[in-house]
């Protein structure tokens, strides 16, 4: 635990930042079972972005957990520490004004609503978007052989599975995969994007 710290502010204000750069800052949380198709339309989100030439990144939770988060498994406490380290990073890609765009399964309402709460309070958005798809439809997609694996016992606490999905009440976009494909998903964020003025 570290002790004896204190903020220390830079010289360009949020405000200011935002006018020199031309781009607000914030954070599009994609959550979802394994395989409804969250890495997908994070890729898509991505390009259709810098084609725009906006400032964006994906943080997607596969490649995350091959570097900075090597160190966590699958049991509560990780998936907790995961999503506690992603709102972290997160808000501090929105922070420098980008928009960027994470896509973890985030499996507890509480831990979603932590990485909201502290992009709030720094003044920074926060748009959940559920990416949803029936189990039976993941399972059946299966493109890593996951759910085989789960379902054969030799991958425990797997999401859906052997570990559960709280699925978001009132997400702020709710996208069902297995009745649009990512080309539509992608415009309806880009919509959400501008009708809240995140992109102009
Ligand atoms: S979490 O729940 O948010 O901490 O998970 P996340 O960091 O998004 O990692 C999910 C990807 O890890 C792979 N994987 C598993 N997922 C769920 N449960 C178990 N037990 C598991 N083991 C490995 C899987 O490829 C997930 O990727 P996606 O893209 O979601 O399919």
């Amino acid at each position: 635990m570290s002790t004896n710290i204190t903020f220390h502010p830079g010289s360009v204000d949020a405000q200011e930042r935002v006018g020199l750069l031309k781009q607000t800052g914030v954070t599009i949380w994609l959550t979802g079972l394994s395989a409804s198709g969250k890495s997908t339309i994070a890729c898509a989100l991505e390009q259709h972005l810098l084609h725009l030439h906006k400032f964006t990144y994906r943080l997607d939770g596969d490649n995350v957990r091959l570097g900075l988060n090597k160190d966590l498994g699958f049991d509560e406490k990780s998936r907790v520490e995961n999503i506690r380290r992603i709102g972290e990073v997160s808000k501090l890609f929105a922070d420098s004004a980008c928009i960027a765009v994470t896509a973890f399964i985030s499996p507890y309402k509480a831990d979603r609503q932590v990485a909201r709460e502290l992009h709030e309070k720094g003044g920074l958005g926060f748009i959940e978007v559920f990416v949803d798809a029936p189990l039976s439809v993941v399972e059946q997609r299966d493109p890593k052989g996951l759910y085989k694996a789960a379902r054969a016992g030799t991958i425990k606490d797997f999401t859906g599975i052997s570990a559960p999905y709280e699925a978001p009440d009132k997400p702020d976009i709710h996208i069902r995969t297995d009745e649009c494909d990512v080309t539509m998903a992608v415009e309806v964020i880009i919509e959400y994007l501008t009708k809240h003025n995140y992109i102009l």
